[in-house]
């Protein structure tokens, strides 16, 4: 079981596509087991983004990721890192596959809707900038056995 940040970014939030990326996701069967609204500031940006401060579009990314509310939320399942990653697409919109998040809602690179974690180092990293402990929460859904065969 593998658990990523999923950034909800803020054209998400403006477009009124919060709804719809989150039903992709349950789709799946992934479940999202922490999730807040909040506004990121510069200095989460930074930490955030801490890979990305020194080059140069960082200033037009700090201004986009501050623009507007996030939501943010811990996407748990097996190999939930590379499945959410792969369901977004590539980072420009307008190269994105159909059928991936970003290839049927993003023309943008910059504003490619959601952000998800790169890799378990990633994930643990950024789930710890956004959630406490308390506030993530584990479940077995009711439904799991119709997911996806145990052990599997
Ligand atoms: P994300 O997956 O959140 O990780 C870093 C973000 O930086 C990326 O999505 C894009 O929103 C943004 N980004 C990456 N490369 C560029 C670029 N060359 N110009 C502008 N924004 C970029």
């Amino acid at each position: 079981m593998e658990r990523t940040l999923v950034l909800l970014k803020p054209d998400c939030v403006e477009r009124r596509l919060i709804g719809r990326i989150i039903s992709r996701l349950e789709d799946k069967g992934l479940s999202i087991v922490a999730m807040k609204m909040l506004w990121i500031d510069s200095e989460l940006a930074k930490k955030h983004y801490a890979e990305h401060v020194q080059k140069p579009f960082y200033s037009g990314l700090e201004k986009f990721i501050t623009a507007a509310p996030v939501v943010a939320m811990v996407v748990e399942g097996v190999e939930a890192i590379r499945i959410v990653r792969d369901m977004l697409g590539p980072t420009n919109g307008r190269v994105a596959p159909p059928g991936t998040i970003r290839g049927d809602f993003s023309s943008s690179r910059q504003m490619n809707l959601v952000h998800a974690s790169d890799g378990p180092e990633a994930a643990a990293r950024e789930i710890a900038l956004y959630f406490r402990h308390d506030e993530i929460f584990s479940y077995t859904p009711t439904l799991a056995p119709w997911f996806r065969v145990e052990g599997e």
